[in-house]
């Protein structure tokens, strides 16, 4: 009955644009991601799925006429509204604090002699492998799911730091991001609502990282842990590279040394990414800008897609594995700064 007074309630409102709207989609939905919802909240979830939905339709659409070459779908983040959608990403444009431009060089340094990051360029001399691919690399660390916890760049960083540490020590060790959002606030980072991985970088060269089983998430940010930290190993980075912005630079760092922290805006099209190569089309138009930066993900690899001869980064996200492809996506590869993917792209060194 309550069901019933509500859809009649959700038709009225939506009269305006009145649609055959197929509840039974809804209801769908709900069983397979296990909401429940309060009256008054239902109504707006209901509108944002249905308003998502019919963007997925009309994208799908594009896609059987090869306008794109992504497909997308529903998934759990379809009925979602602004407010938990800023917790699924969580980047804050921020360069290193505290650091000095060294004069007369490319460098920056961290007090009077130490390097705290460099910037890593291209070398066009180079010659680099067609494809590479971390996670074949014997590097195993299963993809996360940052909940409801704006933490991307704390587990990009986590990520990219763990990478580094079985190519340079042959260790699996899983790095907490849990760690990062407790802990590293001084360093101007702010838990759930956001951080860039250059702070996170910092603190791992200034502090050091504790892993992830003992530092454990926790979906929130909590003071920090410094017994766990105190009472277990921590591992260090000796400084970091931000990549030179473009596509060259990205390329030779993943080939030479590791998987890279990169960001990105994610707008809706990201987000209902089902499979393919996603190219920021979104319903017929390109809608992810180089403007809003907001999500920090990591790049593990590049190929060229053998079907549609597309060039793709291979790309580890944090919303589970039951988004995208397992877990990844794998995002068109050109020169342009496609949703600003080439503004801000760090990399651990450890020497
Ligand atoms: C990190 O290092 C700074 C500088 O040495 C220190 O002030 C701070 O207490 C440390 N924080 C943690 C969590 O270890």
């Amino acid at each position: 009955m309550k069901a019933l007074t509500l859809k009649i309630l959700f038709v009225c409102v939506c009269s305006v644009f009145l649609k055959q709207l197929n509840f039974d989609k809804w209801d769908e939905f709900k069983r397979r991601f296990g909401r429940k919802f309060h009256l008054n909240t239902e109504l707006k979830h209901m509108q944002n799925f249905f308003q998502k939905l019919e963007k997925i339709d009309v994208h799908n659409k594009e896609y059987a006429l090869g306008k794109t070459k992504y497909l997308s779908d529903i998934n759990k983040l379809t009925d979602l509204d602004q407010d938990q959608l800023k917790r699924k990403t969580g980047f804050i444009p921020s360069e290193p604090s505290r650091v000095k431009r060294g004069a007369g060089t490319k460098r920056y340094a961290y007090g009077p002699n130490r390097p705290i990051f460099r910037i890593y360029f291209a070398d066009q001399h180079i010659t680099l492998p067609e494809s590479v691919d971390w996670t074949k690399s014997g590097w195993s660390e299963p993809v996360s799911d940052q909940l409801d916890c704006g933490s991307c760049w704390a587990f990009s960083s986590a990520t990219m730091i763990s990478a580094q540490l079985w190519i340079k020590k042959r260790k699996n060790v899983p790095i907490s991001p849990q760690d990062f959002i407790d802990c590293s606030t001084y360093l101007s980072t702010k838990g759930c609502d956001g951080g860039s991985p250059a702070n996170a970088l910092e603190f791992t060269i200034l502090n050091g990282s504790s892993t992830s089983d003992v530092y454990q998430y926790r979906n929130q940010q909590e003071s920090c842990r410094v017994f766990v930290r105190e009472q277990n190993p921590l591992y260090k980075i000796t400084s970091f590279y931000k990549l030179d912005e473009n596509h060259d630079a990205l390329k030779q760092a993943v080939a030479l040394l590791g998987p890279v922290s990169v960001s990105i805006n994610s707008e809706d099209g990201f987000q209902s990414y089902k499979s393919g190569i996603y190219d920021g089309i979104d319903a017929g138009r390109l809608e992810c800008s180089i403007n809003d930066i907001n999500h920090a993900v990591t790049v593990v690899g590049y190929g060229t897609d053998k079907t549609t001869n597309t060039d793709y980064w291979l790309i580890k996200n944090t919303w589970g594995s039951d988004w995208g492809e397992s877990g990844y996506v794998r995002m068109l590869r050109t020169k342009d700064n496609l949703c600003g993917i080439y503004k801000y792209m760090f990399v651990p060194v450890i020497e």
